[in-house]
């Protein structure tokens, strides 16, 4: 016989489970002091483009601040950090050449690319008290460009013909919808929806199915819906 087998984790986390850990995450500073927040300035950003995360709500009486790329905190991905006695910047790892402590917490990323997406965590060390610290977290999303349908064919013969729809850019991580009339796509087996939704294909399009579609590229950030399109059946 062999050694046992390794222990089984569970794969699932429930909706309880997550806002129980939610709520430990917003209950963990002391109710006296208010919640550190951070927003993004602007509020939406694309490729190309800076950010600034501004860190509101900080304490008195503070000795420095450290940026964090992830939720976790350690030296794998430390970015920079900034100490208030010395007005010293230290660079970490994952610095990248982009980004600025500045004396106020807020952290400025310039030319921001897909890598940069994702989450923050800022670390706010208070005089006397070194070993706690507060610390604030946020979740970068790069803007959703507005998408547009291709057909590979717009003027189908009708009821015979098989016409594929794709909403595009093809980026990652985004989700992908469609609307038919300004509607959900029904269930038909007339429609049919590729893995990822991306590409939508029409078996034997008639007046009820030439349209008008719209399709929708959304991510937890934002979203941004095609202009119509409407077959032209022969
Ligand atoms: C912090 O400093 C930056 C850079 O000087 C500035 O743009 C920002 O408005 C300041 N304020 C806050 C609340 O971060
Ligand atoms: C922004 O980054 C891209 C590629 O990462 C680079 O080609 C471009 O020159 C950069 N622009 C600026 C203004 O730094
Ligand atoms: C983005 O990250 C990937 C994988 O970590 C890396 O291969 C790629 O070079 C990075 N791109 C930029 C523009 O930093
Ligand atoms: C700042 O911290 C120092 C050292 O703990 C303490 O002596 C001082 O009173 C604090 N000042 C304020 C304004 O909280
Ligand atoms: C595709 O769309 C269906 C509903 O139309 C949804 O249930 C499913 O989760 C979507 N799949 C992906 C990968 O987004």
């Amino acid at each position: 016989w062999g050694p046992p087998p390794p222990p089984s984790y569970p794969l699932h986390i429930t909706w309880k489970e997550l806002l129980l850990t939610a709520s430990l995450l917003i209950f963990w500073n002391p109710p006296t002091t208010a919640q550190v927040t951070i927003e993004a300035q602007p509020t939406k950003v694309s490729e190309g483009k800076d950010v600034l995360l501004l860190v509101h709500n900080l304490p008195q009486n503070l000795t420095g601040y450290s940026w964090y790329k992830g939720q976790i905190i350690d030296l794998q991905h430390y970015i920079t950090a900034y100490t208030i006695d010395t007005e010293m910047i230290v660079f970490g790892p994952v610095y990248s050449g982009r980004e600025t402590v500045y004396s106020n917490a807020s952290l400025l990323i310039q030319n921001v690319t897909k890598n940069d997406t994702g989450s923050y965590t800022i670390q706010i060390t208070k005089r006397g008290d070194e070993t706690k610290g507060l610390t604030g977290h946020f979740t970068l999303y790069l803007e959703i460009p507005k998408p547009y349908i291709s057909s590979s064919n717009l003027n189908p013969k009708e009821g015979t013909e098989t016409v594929i729809l794709s909403c595009d850019p093809d980026t990652q991580d985004v989700s992908y919808l469609w609307w038919i009339k300004g509607q959900r796509l029904p269930i038909s087996r007339k429609l049919q929806l590729s893995e990822n939704n991306r590409t939508l294909s029409l078996f034997g399009v008639t007046k009820d199915t030439a349209g008008p579609y719209e399709c929708e590229m959304k991510n937890p950030g934002s979203s941004s819906r095609s202009d119509p399109v409407t077959l032209n059946l022969l």
